[in-house]
């Protein structure tokens, strides 16, 4: 009887549990575990790509609800000519993702890497003086960040501006303008787009101290000063060559301590090439770990790949003998690293 009982009983329970038995369902694609992880998952958008790879097209499309530009919103895409822009490209990726329902990540405003010529050179000439710089600054952030105002989620305003010493990078912003270009970056973007969550990016932040000390510095001065800035980005380029930075999670902790969001925004794994099924393992480790950390962080609200596939990779233009840092092949087949992504659940 007692035992009668407790079998009713265990059944009634099961009836009324709100487990659903598929509960542990691995998800069928990317959309859906980002729906039940409620990150954004995302990629980096290959522009030339995305306009003539129907296959490329269809799997961004199916798998992401985030992306981000590659190079397409790059000051030297965007104004390739004094005051002459071409917004083709950036567009594209826009409108594919307002008909995909996908967030965009704007990337990137103001960064030391591929300016256009024009303003290298009339900076070096001293052609444009420092006056003008920060005129053509402040008019370069609130013309793009107008032009896509309301659509886009995200910002990463500036990028990679603590160097590998820990110091503020000597860019040609810090040259002329002085550290002052941070705060006016910030406080341009949110005038012209004040929805938009206003990012510093950065590689190396997920264990490199110093950047880390410095970059929290920057950010306690920023929100002293009441200056508009919302998130950190870790860029997460990762190699297998190196361990795994063991410490990402309480690095990201923080940060997000400071009631900043967070975002880890161009994840990759590189490895020496050739690549065995070892490595491969490996790789899948690193990525279910840094998918995890931001899962494993309330204010984490983004996980990105820098590209999804390895016909598409900046690595081996980057990193001589490097490659396949990416979750899938060249033929778009799932390598471990994308399966190791649908097993990350929320604890
Ligand atoms: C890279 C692109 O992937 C390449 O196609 C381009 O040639 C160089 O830039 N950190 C960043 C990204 O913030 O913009 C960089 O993207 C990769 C490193």
């Amino acid at each position: 009887m007692k035992r009668l009982l407790s079998g009713l009983a265990a059944i009634a329970f099961a009836l009324a549990a709100p487990l659903p038995a598929h509960a542990d369902r691995t998800p069928d694609d990317l959309r859906e575990l980002s729906r039940t992880l409620r990150v954004h998952i995302g990629s980096a958008v290959d522009a030339t790509a995305l306009a003539g790879e129907a296959d490329y097209r269809r799997v961004l499309n199916q798998e992401f609800n985030h992306v981000t530009a590659e190079n397409a919103m790059k000051w030297e895409t965007v104004e390739p000519q004094r005051g002459a822009y071409d917004w083709e490209a950036a567009d594209a990726v826009v409108e594919n993702a307002r008909r995909n329902r996908q967030q965009v990540r704007g990337h990137t405003l103001v960064w030391h890497n591929q300016l256009p010529a024009w303003l290298i050179e009339g900076v070096d000439s001293g052609a444009i003086d420092a006056r003008e710089l920060r005129k053509i600054l402040r008019s370069h952030i609130m013309t793009e960040v107008g032009r896509y105002r309301g659509k886009i989620r995200a910002w990463d305003v500036v990028n990679e501006v603590v160097d590998d010493t820990g110091k503020l990078r000597d860019s040609i912003w810090l040259k002329h303008l002085g550290p002052g270009y941070i705060a006016d970056a910030f406080r341009w973007a949110h005038q012209a787009d004040p929805r938009a969550r206003l990012y510093i990016n950065d590689y190396n932040l997920e264990w490199d101290a110093k950047k880390i000390e410095t970059t929290l510095g920057i950010v306690k001065d920023l929100k002293a000063k009441r200056v508009p800035i919302h998130g950190i980005g870790f860029q997460g380029h990762l190699g297998i060559q190196y361990d795994y930075p063991g410490d990402f999670a309480g690095v990201m902790r923080r940060f997000t301590d400071l009631g900043m969001e967070a975002a880890i925004t161009e994840a990759d794994v590189r490895m020496v090439m050739p690549a065995t099924a070892e490595k491969l393992a490996t790789q899948a480790d690193y990525y279910q770990r840094m998918l995890s950390t931001c899962v494993a962080n309330k204010r984490c609200v983004e996980f990105t790949v820098w590209g999804f596939t390895d016909r598409h990779s900046w690595v081996p233009d980057w990193f001589e003998g490097e490659g396949a840092a990416n979750i899938m092949d060249e033929n778009l087949a799932h390598k471990p690293a994308y399966d190791a992504l649908l097993a990350v659940r929320r604890k």
